[in-house]
């Protein structure tokens, strides 16, 4: 029968290509292009399938995660794990398209990507060292050369290190590991200022303050977004915990995504209410969650909610980037509910100090203590 096989080219689908056609299957491998930098060569299968995913990745699934705040542990912007939903949905119409029987994926089996993907199958190889042994047998091409002994993800939101010398937590990133984004100590000493202007929570326009560019479509703003972000050396260092227990270390970069993170949270600061702000952000943490492990019913309803959230997040923000990091020294919003008048220490405002009194009286009530 036939397999579609998700293949990356990195050393895991490769090797499964070769074996899968060992195994007697006509494999169709089928490559989505969600934005990694990567010369895509001939796997010798009977079909390859190239497909430029990018834009569905950035609409569908960047975007519902920024407006979500999505961090998973605080610290990682879910860049694989909103890729693999993507992919897995493509490869499934492939597959119907091509009347193809099964659909097959490579993942290490060794936690989060086995689970997103629903890999059943994939216990034949041990770990990377099996896989380089067999593929120097079979004469496979890999790009994991022990100059590079490490495991890579990358797409448009992110690129990930794992494995490898990195599995030490001590080992600091190697020279010449970062390809997304610039070493920060040869990043620009000179900001970028950007100008990002979101409607519905979801960014409109780019405008970069200097050279007055502007930019309007999701994927091209992306894009530019990454190149600034990437010159300016944003990323993250980090250690999280997969799905199925164990503690695992990575590096994560994930440049547009951080700028885009911060712009979008000082607009929804800025014009969302204080208790639907909060119930939303205790759904985001739900929808990371969710996202990180890749169960889908739920997500949807919650994406939904976090949706309706958003009707009020518009605004221009200025965004100023330099040396890894993301600072925000201005907004405006025509939504704003920020009352110059009522917060001013110049204005009597409103209300009277006396006003406050009776509210201090009674949240006084449980604080007093017997002497
Ligand atoms: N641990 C991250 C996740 O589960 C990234 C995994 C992919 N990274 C890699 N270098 N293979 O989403
Ligand atoms: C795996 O999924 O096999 C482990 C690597 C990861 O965190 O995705």
């Amino acid at each position: 029968g036939s397999v579609v096989l998700a293949y990356s080219g990195g050393l895991d689908t490769s090797c499964i290509l070769v074996w899968l056609k060992e195994q007697g299957y006509d494999v169709i491998a089928y490559l989505a292009n969600t934005g990694q930098k990567e010369d895509f060569q001939e796997p010798g299968a009977k079909n390859v399938f190239i497909e430029d995913v990018s834009r569905e990745f950035v609409e569908e699934f960047i975007w519902p995660a920024i407006r979500s705040s999505t961090l998973y542990e605080d610290r990682y912007l879910l860049g694989t794990s909103l890729a693999r939903p993507c992919i897995a949905c493509k490869q499934v119409e492939v597959a119907q398209r091509e009347g193809a029987k099964y659909v097959y994926h490579g993942t290490m089996g060794k936690g989060n990507d086995q689970v997103r993907f629903e890999l059943t199958c994939y216990s034949l190889f041990k770990g990377h060292n099996d896989l380089m042994e067999y593929s120097k047998q079979r004469g496979i091409p890999i790009p994991a050369t022990p100059k590079n002994p490490w495991n890579m993800d990358e797409n448009l939101m992110h690129i990930s290190y794992e494995a490898g010398i990195l599995e030490n937590p001590k080992n600091q990133a190697p020279p010449g590991l970062y390809t997304k984004t610039q070493d920060q100590a040869k990043a620009p000493n000179i900001p970028d200022i950007l100008e990002i202007e979101f409607r519905k929570g979801v960014s409109m326009k780019v405008t970069n303050i200097k050279d007055s560019a502007t930019l309007q479509t999701a994927l091209e703003l992306f894009m530019y977004l990454n190149k600034v972000a990437g010159k300016h050396g944003v990323g993250t260092v980090i250690v999280e915990n997969r799905f199925i227990g164990m503690k695992s270390r990575g590096i994560h970069g994930a440049p547009a995504g951080t700028i885009l993170y911060h712009a979008h949270l000082d607009t929804k600061a800025f014009t969302v209410d204080r208790e639907v702000h909060k119930i939303k952000q205790s759904l985001g943490l739900k929808f990371t969650e969710l996202v990180y492990t890749g169960f889908c019913p739920e997500c949807e309803f919650v994406r939904h909610c976090i949706t309706k959230s958003q009707e009020r997040v518009e605004g221009k923000v200025q965004v100023s980037v330099l040396k890894g990091q993301v600072y925000i020294p201005g907004r405006e919003s025509p939504l704003s509910l920020y009352n110059e008048e009522l917060v001013s220490m110049n204005v009597q405002g409103d209300y009277e100090p006396i006003d406050a009194t009776g509210f201090i009286n009674i949240n006084s009530l449980n604080k007093v203590t017997t002497k």
